[in-house]
């Protein structure tokens, strides 16, 4: 069980307090903020002692300008919807184009830029959000809860719960950047990436399935085994080209949920990461809008120098009949969970 302390992380500038809670389990810790649901750093035991292997802001004004959502917690709609519309139930929803013609990652004012309410629960920490009728365009009084847990053997552990009084969309994930070598090391090295899917949702100009699936056989894609991630990006795909880089699903299911399965192993830095989840998608993206930013500590995060495991629902599922379902409906419960264990290699 963790170790778990609370201090003020400042106010949002709307004026709302925000606290920096901090999970130890042995050589592990973690700190997550209330703003966001942010996973601020995640410490683990490396050669010279402790790394920080997460991206993030220095302050909260910092984390509060920037649009690269640097661990943030994602909803109601991790991811795009295209033409920033749907249909359910046989009304019409318009959403905030926030991505060109998509809705990304639950609109102009997602999760991520929420103040959650926490507490300690059994040395986990729980962070709660009630999102009313309406917010962001999207129906149904939404109430989440997600919670953080962290265990001695290097497993972070994100559940994720949700309920709604009405028919509506929710597909929750977190949005960390990883770079094993370090989060101020500043490139991916010879970091390698496995993930397990034989297919990808193939995306046309605009980052929106095209409803295709595309087997991973023979393309940059194939993930299978272990690939060094900067050969992987420096190979000829169209997909590549139009992704700028990797940014894309990946099947894991063809279901909604799943049994816990092994999605992602990264490996780099003499660590192993391994994502685990019940989620059908997983959008593996390579960081491919940094461009310098400010980080933690003055560090200076660039292009392409860190990578998100975003566990998911396919994007644009309410848009696409072969996908598995984003409708969470009225009075169901949405159930996920998904793992991040660092260990030696
Ligand atoms: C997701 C998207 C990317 C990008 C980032 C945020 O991972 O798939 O295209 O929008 O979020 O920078």
């Amino acid at each position: 069980m963790a170790n778990v302390s609370c201090q003020s992380f400042g106010k949002t500038k709307e004026g709302q307090e925000v606290d920096l809670w901090t999970l130890c389990a042995g050589d592990y810790s973690i700190q997550v903020l209330t703003y966001g649901g942010i996973l601020r750093s995640f410490c683990v035991p490396a050669a010279e002692g402790s790394r920080d292997i997460v991206l993030g802001c220095e302050t909260l004004g910092e984390y509060e300008a920037q649009d690269r959502y640097f661990g943030a917690l994602i909803g109601r709609v991790a991811n795009r919807i295209g033409g920033a519309c749907f249909d359910l139930n046989g009304k019409h929803y318009p959403l905030a184009a926030n991505n060109g013609p998509n809705c990304l990652h639950g609109g102009l004012r997602g999760f991520d830029r929420a103040v959650w309410e926490a507490r300690e629960e059994d040395g986990s920490l729980v962070l709660t959000l009630h999102s009313p009728d309406g917010e962001e365009g999207f129906p149904g009084t939404l109430e989440v809860q997600v919670t953080y847990s962290l265990t001695e053997d290097g497993t972070l552990t994100l559940d994720y719960q949700a309920r709604s009084d009405q028919d509506t969309l929710c597909n929750l994930t977190n949005h960390s950047y990883f770079n094993l070598l370090g989060h101020a090391h500043g490139s991916l090295g010879d970091q390698k990436i496995q993930i397990l899917a034989d297919a990808i949702t193939e995306m046309d100009e605009n980052s929106t399935p095209t409803g295709t699936i595309l087997p991973v056989e023979g393309t940059p894609f194939d993930l299978r085994e272990p690939v060094e991630i900067g050969k992987g990006l420096a190979m000829d795909h169209i997909q590549l080209k139009m992704g700028n880089g990797y940014d894309h699903n990946f099947v894991l299911h063809h279901q909604p949920k799943g049994p816990m399965k092994l999605a992602a192993r990264a490996t780099g830095g003499g660590l192993c990461l391994e994502c685990w989840t019940t989620q059908p998608g997983i959008q593996f993206y390579t960081a491919n809008f940094l461009e310098g930013d400010a980080g933690k500590g003055g560090a200076c995060y660039g292009f392409r120098s860190a990578y998100c495991l975003e566990t998911q629902i396919w994007p644009d599922a309410i848009h696409h009949s072969n996908f598995p379902s984003v409708v969470l409906r009225g009075g169901e419960n949405y159930h996920h969970t998904t793992t991040y264990r660092v260990t030696a290699l």
